[in-house]
């Protein structure tokens, strides 16, 4: 069976209002200027849901790595009524509602109790430590073992969505990057993010990759904390970074499990990729602290870091609830 979504569009003034095809503003998106865009509002939203289709309630969900970004997607799908089960070593740390796959998923084989019949998966463990032994456990040999744990128990997997990250674009001035872009890691982190995601397209299971760029929210504020102690610098010229609050995140994952036909690989970031300097000054000022200068020596520097664009996540269907840095920053301080 297969959903046609609906979105519900308001004028300015909320006056009017008129329904359509998510698919034909999809579309239109391409060519209406972000500031220009009518305000929005999701027919899920409106109706208390959340969910992108119904016909999904009553599936066996398995977050493996349900921490930060897992814990809040284990929360909407909770509240979704759907059956949610996370994996993880502190399973005392798991959200209400979600019940617990206690242990390593180095030692998938053997942990019990284990849902018997997974039909989603979304793989989000990260590494203990920043070294390539931690990286290659937490990214290639987990999830090897967990694949072959769903296989060995004919687990009916409908959908696996693996977590990776922009790392693997090895661009760094400027450039804008998506999915279409070759992946060409500069340093090991980005390698065995690479080699992750050939084990998932190895593996015969319908899979989807979602590349994140960096995760902020609630209790992850480094760069909040960094203007507001007047430790952050400007370079000489802009300096790229990608980034998505955890909501986002986690909204995307659920979007992306649902997804009636998904394509087998997202960047996610937000809509605006930023020069940190831009961000850092916006952040000063919503703080009331003195704005980093731009130094470096010798006039106006290139640019560094990438732009990756979430163009396919957004014409997918994804609505971010924070847009750009502004709304998500904006929510935290
Ligand atoms: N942070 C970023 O900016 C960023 C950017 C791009 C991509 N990512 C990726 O996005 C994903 C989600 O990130 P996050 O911030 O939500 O990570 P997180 O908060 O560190 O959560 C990962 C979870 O994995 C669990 N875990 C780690 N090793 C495990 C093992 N061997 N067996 C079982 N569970 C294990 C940890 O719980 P226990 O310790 O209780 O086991 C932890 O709760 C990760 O893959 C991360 O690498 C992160």
């Amino acid at each position: 069976m297969s959903a046609t979504l609906w979105e519900l569009r308001l004028d300015q003034d909320c006056k009017t209002s008129s329904l359509w095809p998510l698919d034909f503003f999809n579309g239109l998106l391409d060519f209406l200027p972000h500031t220009t865009r009518p305000v929005q509002a999701r027919w899920q939203d409106l109706h208390g849901g959340g969910g992108m289709e119904a016909e999904g309630a009553g599936e066996v969900v398995l977050i493996a790595g349900c921490g930060y970004v897992g814990s809040a997607l284990a929360r909407i799908l909770v509240k979704q009524e759907r059956e949610v089960w996370g994996l993880r070593r502190r399973a005392e740390l798991l959200p209400d509602g979600v019940r617990a796959v206690h242990g390593d998923v180095l030692e998938a084989d053997d942990l019990a109790p284990f849902p018997d019949s997974v039909s989603q998966v979304v793989y989000a463990i990260s590494p203990d430590t920043r070294d390539v032994e931690a990286y290659r456990r937490a990214y290639v040999q987990g999830l090897e073992r967990l694949l072959e744990r769903l296989e060995r128990d004919g687990s009916p997997l409908a959908r696996v969505v693996l977590v990776t990250s922009t790392a693997v674009y090895g661009e760094r001035s400027g450039e804008w990057v998506d999915e279409e872009t070759p992946a060409e890691p500069r340093d090991f982190r980005g390698r065995i993010l690479l080699e992750s995601e050939e084990v998932l397209r190895q593996a015969q299971v319908p899979g989807v990759i979602l590349r994140l760029g960096g995760i902020y929210g609630p209790g992850r504020t480094r760069t909040v904390d960094r203007v507001r102690n007047s430790e952050a610098q400007c370079g000489p010229g802009p300096a790229y970074t990608n980034r998505i609050h955890r909501d986002d995140a986690a909204g995307a994952l659920a979007h992306l499990l649902f997804h009636s036909e998904p394509r087998d690989l997202y960047v996610g970031v937000d809509e605006a990729p930023e020069d940190r300097c831009v961000v850092y000054r916006w952040l000063a000022d919503a703080l009331g602290v003195p704005p980093p200068d731009r130094g470096g020596e010798g006039g106006p520097g290139g640019a560094t870091g990438k732009r990756c664009s979430s163009r396919r996540l957004q014409r997918s269907g994804y609505r971010f609830v924070y847009p750009t840095f502004r709304e998500g920053y904006a929510a935290l301080l």
